[in-house]
């Protein structure tokens, strides 16, 4: 493997653990402001320095991800259709130059294996990563699935051996019973998407059964940023992957995490960590330095300004 392809790959798969923690945020490309995404730059700040990568798109990173962190970017460069209308019609959105001025260490876009249109979706694969081997970038592709397919071994194996086949250097999937026949078939790393959010608990056991049964991680968001504590969460998934913890522990760190932010929220007065002028991170000073924080956008500080001055006046 060449040096930069392989390098890129290194950034996103921790060589130490041979796993991978990325945080798909990318979802407001089809689906809007989704729920705990409203405004990423709020969300993504206090998560991102515990994840391997940020899955993301060239608006939202942006607009709301400062350009000092060191986080890896896998970036979402399909699009172009909402959940209003097919949404296997996707194309490409983002060049491979634009990727490259991002600094982007992945570019991602999504199949749709068995839709209307599987073909366009396939040669868009392929075209991407004729283009990206080109510089050395690697491609996630994204095993989309349809409401009318079944998330079973047999069309997840389908579509992410189709992936590989067609050059995607790393597959993301959906976890399903006989998992390791999924895996066993993909002759490159597989990270499994979260899918709807499930309890703590529950996500935790699929992060860990997806992993023992030959996943590299996992590309999770709403389990994540939709969780009662985002931040505890991804601590918690972190232990999983990277310090070999069991389901017990780690949902033990998430609930440990869990009370002492409560704790910490209260002997501030406030949430412990919020976005303005007064903001509080308590997060260890290394993390900060190493990986940049997160700022809002000049839209979303004017927002809140006005928000406050109106409600002044009230
Ligand atoms: C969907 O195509 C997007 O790539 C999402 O980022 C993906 O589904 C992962 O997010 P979640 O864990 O919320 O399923």
């Amino acid at each position: 493997m060449e040096w930069g392809m392989q390098n890129r790959l290194a950034r996103i798969i921790r060589p130490e653990t041979g796993h991978s923690l990325m945080l798909a945020v990318d979802h407001g490309y089809f689906l809007g402001p989704t729920s705990g995404l409203e405004i990423p730059a709020e969300t993504i700040r206090p998560l991102a320095p515990y994840a391997d990568a940020l899955m993301l798109t060239r608006g939202i990173l942006r607009t709301s991800v400062t350009g000092t962190t060191s986080t890896p970017i896998v970036l979402r460069v399909s699009g172009g259709t909402s959940i209003l209308r097919d949404l296997d019609n996707e194309g490409i959105t983002t060049t491979i130059r634009e990727a490259i001025r991002l600094n982007a260490a992945a570019v991602a876009l999504s199949i749709f294996v068995g839709a209307e249109h599987e073909k366009e979706t396939l040669l868009g694969l392929s075209n991407l990563i004729n283009e990206a081997e080109e510089y050395g970038i690697p491609t996630l592709a994204v095993t989309a699935v349809g409401k009318d397919m079944a998330r079973d071994a047999r069309y997840l194996g389908l579509a992410s051996r189709i992936a590989a086949e067609l050059g995607a250097r790393m597959v993301k999937t959906y976890y399903c019973d006989d998992f390791e026949k999924v895996v066993a078939g993909c002759p490159v790393p597989i990270v499994i998407a979260g899918g709807k959010k499930l309890p703590e608990r529950e996500a935790l056991e699929m992060a860990h059964r997806a992993i023992s049964e030959g996943a590299v991680g996992v590309d999770m968001g709403r389990n994540i940023f939709q969780s009662e504590n985002p931040v505890a969460m991804i601590q918690a998934v972190r232990a999983l992957l990277h310090e070999n913890a069991t389901v017990d522990e780690a949902f033990e760190i998430f609930n440990e995490k869990k009370r002492s932010s409560g704790k910490e929220e209260k002997a501030h007065g406030k949430k412990a960590v919020v976005i303005g002028k007064d903001q509080t991170d308590p997060r260890p000073k290394e993390i900060k330095v190493a990986q940049g924080y997160y700022e809002t956008s000049k839209h979303h500080e004017k927002r809140r300004g006005k928000e406050k001055h109106d409600r002044k006046k009230r």
